[in-house]
């Protein structure tokens, strides 16, 4: 995978929604065996947002896209596609984007989900330039949007502490010279690992009894030290040589947006390339793992408070269930 040709993609808008509950690590220790300094010192993170019992995936996955086309100046009417990446979609079908075509009253737009673990920003991102690019979609509207608080078991400290809720947005369409523009995209996958992070049942593997619910397997499993070690191991030679393609360095990247998993992850990445951690786009202590959200909401969220100077080269990249990573080169 490589070069993005054809029609020039840009970035027409953003925007993001959190469900407004805060939970710190100061309130998970209330109740569970962890500690604020054990949760900040490991992960980075201070503090998660948990949608409200009325809130549905869908919900957050509508506001964000209302708030993205309403940046872009594009009428729902003008859509033509919606992508949601999703891992924790209000019911497995339909989908959520067929929910939030009708609540946006995207009356022309076709409607689907993209479950590919926290991944699923980069994969779904991919598809949107992939139809922009080559004229089949005009104006593309691609979410991220999780629950991820509805299916962790809130008495395991290993997964309950890391994840939050929440959702963002890019409005992608063809850009004219001088605008930003997707340059490059990789996606790859390593099956072999498809057991280091697992929501077991409650499908066709392991259909829903009364059993998989009193052992809790319809929650999320995850191998944490397994899921750790391969993103410190695989991200770094993947990013550098996906650079590479491009005919560039890591030094030739302005900001730098990884998925929001680990502060350590980040930063222990960022490190193997020679690059500064100020070159990272980074909310996790506000947000926690957002899984497919955290991508956009960052950048929405960065998009909302400053903007890229022209020119700059940003990497957007992800790791997740599957295992599957990718990665996408923005040139603003
Ligand atoms: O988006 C999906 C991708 N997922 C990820 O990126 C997760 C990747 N993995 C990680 O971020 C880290 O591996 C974790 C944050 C999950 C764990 O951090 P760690 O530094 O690898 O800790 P550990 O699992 O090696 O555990 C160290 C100790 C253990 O105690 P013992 O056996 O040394 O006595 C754990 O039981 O920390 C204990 N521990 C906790 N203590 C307090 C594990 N979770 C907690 C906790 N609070 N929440």
């Amino acid at each position: 995978m490589g070069k993005i040709l054809g029609n020039r993609v840009t970035i027409r808008g953003s925007g993001f929604f959190v469900p407004a509950r805060v939970v710190t690590n100061e309130e998970l220790s209330r109740t569970l065996d962890t500690t604020d300094t054990w949760i900040q010192e490991r992960t980075g993170i201070r503090e998660r947002r948990v949608a409200a019992e009325d809130e549905n995936t869908s919900d957050l996955a509508f506001r964000a896209a209302q708030a993205a086309l309403e940046n872009a100046g594009v009428a729902p009417c003008d859509v033509d596609m919606i992508i949601v990446a999703t891992n924790s979609p209000d019911t497995l079908f339909p989908g959520v984007a067929p929910r939030v075509q009708d609540m946006l009253g995207a009356t022309r737009a076709g409607a689907c989900d993209v479950q590919s673990g926290c991944t699923g920003s980069v994969y779904a991102l991919a598809m949107g330039i992939a139809g922009v690019s080559s004229g089949l979609w005009k104006n593309v509207v691609v979410i991220g949007a999780e629950i991820i608080s509805r299916i962790v078991d809130w008495s395991d400290r290993k997964t309950s502490v890391l994840f939050g809720d929440g959702s963002g947005a890019l409005v992608l369409g063809e850009g004219d010279e001088g605008q930003g523009r997707f340059v490059s995209v990789d996606l790859k996958s390593d099956g072999s690992k498809h057991d280091f992070i697992v929501l077991p049942a409650g499908m066709t593997a392991m259909p829903a009894s009364e059993e998989t619910v009193k052992k809790g397997l319809h929650c999320v499993f995850m191998k944490g030290n397994d899921v750790f070690r391969f993103a410190n191991k695989v991200l770094p030679d993947f990013l550098r040589s996906f650079l590479a393609e491009a005919d560039i360095g890591p030094k030739d990247i302005q900001w730098w947006l990884l998925h929001q998993a680990n502060m350590r992850i980040i930063e222990s990445i960022l490190s193997k390339l020679d690059v500064s951690p100020d070159k990272a786009i980074v909310n996790l202590s506000r947000y926690g793992n957002t899984s497919a959200a955290s991508i956009f909401i960052a950048l929405a969220e960065f998009l909302r408070n400053q903007s890229f100077a022209q020119g700059d080269r940003i990497v957007l990249s992800a790791f997740g269930a599957g295992m599957t990573y990718g990665a996408i080169l923005y040139e603003a």
